[in-house]
């Protein structure tokens, strides 16, 4: 079966997912973001490539980062921008999703930048929206963030340059991750040497192997030699029962602290794909200290995001 997220000839034409999305193309939204990247410095921050187009954000969970630096994504293309507001629109009289994006569709929508609470929601209007509308995911259920792992991959090869021979851990909340989940598919298409996941095993999913991921239980032997650290929030709005004994144990097993970093190579970068709990997973020191790259993330967020819009607005149907 063809991925529903390419065309037939090949090319992108919505982001649902990193699964399954070749390398080439990965490379090619990473490789369009630094043309973005510079864009920053410039008196005139825009490029006319999405002049006459509409995006419309649906972002029907909380959000600061992916949804800011989505609109000023749209924004630097020269897109019109719409910020629908869920809690005052239909969607909180009872109306469905598939109509709220109908009702949007014939407003002439380009392109949907949707998060949703349930897994697949975007998926499941990428399939009822006409050819030329674009759907990009900005986070559904636990399923998947496919912008955060690419931002995340920018981020990686900025720093490390190449992604061959590279050590990467994901620590935490694994489980109910959709950044961890969305990374480890990205990680491995763009062939890392090892990807790792540490956490306690109420948080650690089955399956990780056959991903191609080693599990680690102990911080200690998890981050030794690692290049790359990507700390995850516990999603306690996702737990159902309780699966640890207390964020205060949490901490003292799981949580970066400026000791346990030491375990990891002297030059290992610290990521975090925020909102971050200090104390909880991450200790401020760690947090605010020389190894965090977890500011530069959010602003390599924008090219991303510039990179992974134009490129799906582009695509031919
Ligand atoms: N990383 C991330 O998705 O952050 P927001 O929830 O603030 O968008």
């Amino acid at each position: 079966m063809r991925n529903p997220q390419l065309n037939r000839h090949g090319e992108l034409t919505h982001l649902i997912t990193t699964e399954g999305i070749p390398r080439d193309i990965l490379l090619h939204i990473l490789d369009t973001a630094q043309t973005f990247v510079p864009l920053a410095q410039r008196d005139v921050k825009k490029v006319p490539l999405l002049r006459g187009k509409s995006v419309f954000n649906l972002f029907f969970e909380n959000s600061t980062r992916t949804r800011t630096t989505f609109e000023i994504a749209a924004t630097r293309l020269s897109a019109d921008v719409f910020n629908l507001n869920i809690n005052v629109s239909s969607a909180a009289k009872g109306e469905t999703l598939l109509d709220t994006i109908a009702n949007l569709s014939a407003m002439q929508a380009d392109i949907f930048v949707v998060r949703h609470q349930a897994s697949g929601a975007p998926y499941l209007i990428a399939r009822h929206v006409a050819p030329d509308v674009h759907v990009i995911n900005a986070g559904d259920g636990r399923h998947a963030h496919p912008t955060q792992a690419l931002l995340d991959m920018y981020t990686i090869r900025h720093f490390k340059k190449d992604f061959a021979n590279l050590r990467v851990a994901i620590v935490g909340d694994v489980l109910h991750s959709r950044v961890a989940r969305s990374n480890i598919h990205a990680l491995t298409t763009l062939g890392v040497a090892e990807v790792r996941a540490i956490g306690p095993l109420t948080l650690l999913p089955g399956g990780l192997e056959q991903m191609g991921v080693q599990t680690y239980t102990d911080m200690a032997a998890g981050l030794r030699d690692v290049d790359v650290i990507i700390m995850l929030r516990l999603q306690n709005e996702r737990m159902r029962g309780a699966l640890l004994p207390s964020s205060h144990e949490y901490f003292k097993h799981y949580g970066l602290t400026q000791k346990k970093l030491e375990f990891a190579k002297p030059d290992a970068i610290v990521m975090h794909p925020g909102p971050m709990n200090r104390g909880v997973e991450i200790e401020s020191a760690v947090a605010d200290g020389p190894q965090s790259v977890i500011l530069n993330q959010v602003t390599f967020g924008i090219a991303v995001r510039m990179a992974v819009m134009s490129i799906v607005a582009g695509a031919s149907n």
